[in-house]
């Protein structure tokens, strides 16, 4: 089947190259000519395991390609897929202007009936919207062409985005219509095997699911979060208490982690988004104000340990940073725990000296030279000189750490662990402090 994408972001490249990958034959549009003429060099804009051999297979079969060519690109698919970006706006709305110019832009050019299927993250009665604004423009051309708009919101992970996609949970289909519908079932019938994944509902519904999975894990997250800031100061083991709720299969072992906060490009912008919406409508969302707050303080956390350490003496001090992406397996630094600890840190007059193993780039790209920041090209280089060891991110090569080196390394030797990696006595014994979330040393998040 003929699919054009819109927007070659994350989103839209991992969607594009998985469709192609089971015979669809998928064209991908960007307004970014540089990205496209990359692409078809083989170079991908992010790092995301198993996409490169992915897309490069693809364009080899001639079942993926690349443009800027608007028109070209409506005019090759059946079904338009629109996974453009949603970026907050200054009071934290989802800002659809990208949405709503592709919507244009297809409805300028479509000469047959389309499929168009929103995939970017948007609020509910984003479909709405778009169906206007196809309708209008079609309108103003004074063209009739057939059209339905379908809600599709994806569930990948950053870093597992090829497998999520190729062996989804679940496919969330958001149609009224009947014969789109079908037609919808038959685009996903290569990934919809072993047991039906695919769930229809209205439009509407299928829009306000995708924030209400995301807001639900992010609430896990703070509520656990929550729970570890009372175990410090109650004197109990939070990892302890994870075990003992996680055993009970209504709650479940997954996101119950506690750590220095949930960043990312989904969680911290869908629960804003959602509170927007709510309130827009005048409802006063309470759990999800709750969850944002949490998460706000939680990201304070690392420092205040740090502070607490050194009874606020931290001028002119360098620390030594492990983990700068926003979770392991990815260089995507959005809203993660280590851009707040680094600037708290540069704030009280600190040095960092920061080791992470796919986003050093990103960081200097965000942040640019500066003396009071060195990125360092191994984990046991960035030791060197420095006071104390702050971990921001479970990268796996950090699990197993040579702890006599730390110590040795270190002017004071002392670990501050926002994610909960080593048991507190085994680093306690080799002559390191230690502190992590919710187990023991207790510190109020500022
Ligand atoms: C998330 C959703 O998981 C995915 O379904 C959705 O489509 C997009 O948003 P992602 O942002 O890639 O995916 O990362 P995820 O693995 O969910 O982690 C988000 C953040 O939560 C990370 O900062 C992570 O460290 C934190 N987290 C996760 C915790 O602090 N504790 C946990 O138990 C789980």
């Amino acid at each position: 089947m003929k699919v054009t994408v819109f927007g070659i972001g994350y989103v839209g490249l991992v969607q594009g190259a998985v469709l192609a990958s089971v015979g669809h034959d998928v064209l991908c549009v960007d307004v970014d000519q540089s990205k496209v003429d990359n692409l078809k060099k083989g170079l991908i804009p992010i790092y995301e395991p198993g996409l490169t051999p992915l897309v490069e297979e693809n364009v080899a079969a001639g079942r993926l390609d690349f443009t800027t060519d608007a028109e070209r690109a409506v005019n090759h698919g059946d079904f338009q897929f629109i996974a453009v970006g949603t970026p907050p706006d200054e009071d934290g709305s989802a800002d659809l202007k990208y949405v709503l110019s592709v919507a244009e832009t297809i409805a300028t050019h479509m000469q047959t009936p389309k499929v168009v299927i929103n995939k970017s993250t948007v609020p509910v009665g984003t479909a709405d919207k778009v169906t206007q604004k196809i309708s209008e423009t079609l309108q103003t051309l004074s063209k009739s062409v057939e059209f339905s708009v379908v809600s599709n919101p994806e569930f990948l992970k950053e870093g597992a985005a090829v497998n999520d996609c190729l062996r989804p949970d679940r496919i969330i289909i958001g149609t009224s219509d009947d014969a789109v519908e079908e037609k919808m079932r038959e685009l996903y019938a290569p990934f919809n095997r072993n047991h039906d994944k695919i769930i229809v509902m209205d439009v509407r519904s299928a829009e306000l699911t995708k924030y209400a999975a995301n807001c639900m894990l992010a609430t896990k997250i703070s509520f656990m979060n929550e729970m570890s800031n009372l175990a410090e100061k109650l004197g109990a083991d939070i990892e302890a208490v994870r075990h003992g709720i996680g055993s009970d299969p209504r709650i479940g072992y997954q996101f119950i982690y506690p750590g220095c906060g949930y960043g990312g490009s989904c969680f911290p912008k869908d629960v804003q988004a959602l509170i927007r919406t709510a309130n827009a409508i005048g409802h006063k969302p309470s759990i999800l104000e709750a969850v944002e707050a949490t998460n706000y303080a939680q990201k304070d956390k690392l420092f205040a340990y740090l502070s607490d350490f050194f009874n606020g003496d931290l001028a002119g001090k360098t620390v030594a940073l492990w983990g700068l992406s926003f979770k392991p397996n990815t260089d995507d630094m959005r809203e993660a725990s280590s851009r707040r600890f680094m600037e708290m840190a540069w704030e009280a007059g600190m040095k960092v000296q920061a080791f992470d193993p796919e986003a050093m780039e990103e960081t200097q790209r965000i942040y640019g030279q500066r003396d009071d920041l060195v990125l360092v090209g191994t984990k046991e280089g960035a030791l060197k000189g420095a006071d104390a060891l702050v971990i921001c991110t479970e990268w796996s090569q950090f699990r197993a750490p040579d702890f006599a080196l730390i110590k040795s390394s270190l002017t004071t030797p002392v670990i501050i662990d926002g994610r909960n990696m080593f048991e507190p006595e085994r680093v306690e014994d080799k002559g390191i402090a230690y502190y992590a979330i919710g187990r023991g040393r207790s510190v109020q998040a500022q």
